[in-house]
């Protein structure tokens, strides 16, 4: 890496991502069927996404993860590190295009994760038909978290709405639910498997019951893992930042059994062009979008790239 001379050189860890201005244009590189290669004005970046709607009476399920070039899916034990500015309005145009939002316990303890989208994405979803205001749903096998969680924002932030997911054998902490209750956040149990978490499938049952057709899972890699163990993840929203870190708790953006292997169709691939806040060098983080093909059975449906 070539540090500019007499400039102090910006750190590559927090906040980095900050610091890269967002462009007027990312590059659509590939597609199975659109026009390649051409510029794509910000404001089209993934904003025309129709995903089908359930399938066997669940809810169509889309993944989004971010990893660094060498695959790490945490940087000092978080993700929102890694990507910049347009990997977050990627999850946010996600966000836009789905009916719920899903998310493990895991990563809710790591980082202050929030669900709200600025008012014109927001717009966005009322003018696709779906209600202004999203669902989190939590999932997790225990209650007992540390004390302070439940005043994070995606427990109390008024402008979307929340719920627990937890499996039907961990036993309830009286604290945790009765601040539950004093927040007016339901639990939901379903059955769980061996491991006392809720069964994937029995989840997105509950999303579904509350009239989800579409639900995007923003990880973390644990529950990532378990839903495509599942076969239940019919496409993989993956972007790859151009650095690697390294060290030795890496954690893979799909941690654990998959099931055997799984291929990854692409369906397209956008590339954001930027300049290196650190080496003022030219750096690329791509936008890949997959179907997701499991060997037993191809699902019936997909959706348009
Ligand atoms: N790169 C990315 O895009 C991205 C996205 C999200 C998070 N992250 C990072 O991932 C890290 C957290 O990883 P994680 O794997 O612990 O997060 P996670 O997948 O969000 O949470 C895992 C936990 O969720 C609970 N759980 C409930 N139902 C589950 C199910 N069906 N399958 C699996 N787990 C279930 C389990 O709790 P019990 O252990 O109590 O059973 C499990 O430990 C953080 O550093 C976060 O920053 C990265």
């Amino acid at each position: 890496m070539v540090s500019q001379p007499g400039r102090a050189r910006p750190a590559v860890g927090p906040g980095w991502k900050q610091t890269v201005p967002l462009p007027g244009h990312v590059r659509l590189v590939w597609h199975t069927s659109a026009p390649f290669p051409r510029d794509l004005p910000l404001d089209e970046f993934y904003a025309d996404l129709a995903f089908p709607g359930p399938g066997g009476g669940l809810p169509y399920l889309v993944a989004n993860m971010v990893m660094t070039q060498n695959g790490e899916a945490a940087v000092g034990g978080k993700a929102g590190v890694i990507g910049t500015r347009v990997d977050s309005l990627a999850l946010t145009r996600l966000r836009v295009a789905t009916d719920a939002v899903l998310t493990g316990i895991g990563t809710v303890l790591a980082e202050d994760v929030t669900a709200v989208l600025p008012e014109s994405e927001a717009a966005r979803r009322v003018a696709a038909g779906r209600r202004p205001r999203l669902t989190v749903a939590v999932l997790a096998s225990r209650l007992a978290w540390p004390p302070d969680l439940l005043s994070r924002r995606l427990f109390t932030d008024p402008r979307f709405e929340r719920l627990i997911i937890a499996g039907d054998r961990s036993a309830d902490v009286p604290e945790t639910a009765r601040r539950l209750a004093d927040l007016g956040i339901e639990v939901v149990r379903v059955r769980a498997g061996a491991d006392s978490r809720p069964d994937p499938a029995a989840a997105l049952g509950v999303l579904a019951a509350r009239g989800a057709q579409s639900v995007v899972t923003e990880g973390g890699p644990h529950v990532l893992a378990s839903f495509v163990r599942a076969r239940l993840v019919r496409e993989y929203f993956l972007t790859t930042a151009p650095f690697v870190v390294g060290g030795d708790d890496g954690l893979r953006p799909m941690a654990g059994d998959v099931g055997g292997p799984v291929s990854l169709s692409r369906m397209s691939r956008i590339e954001h062009a930027f300049t290196d806040p650190a080496t003022a060098a030219g750096l690329i983080e791509a936008f890949e979008r997959f179907r997701v093909l499991y060997p037993e059975a191809s699902p019936a449906s997909g959706s348009k790239p």
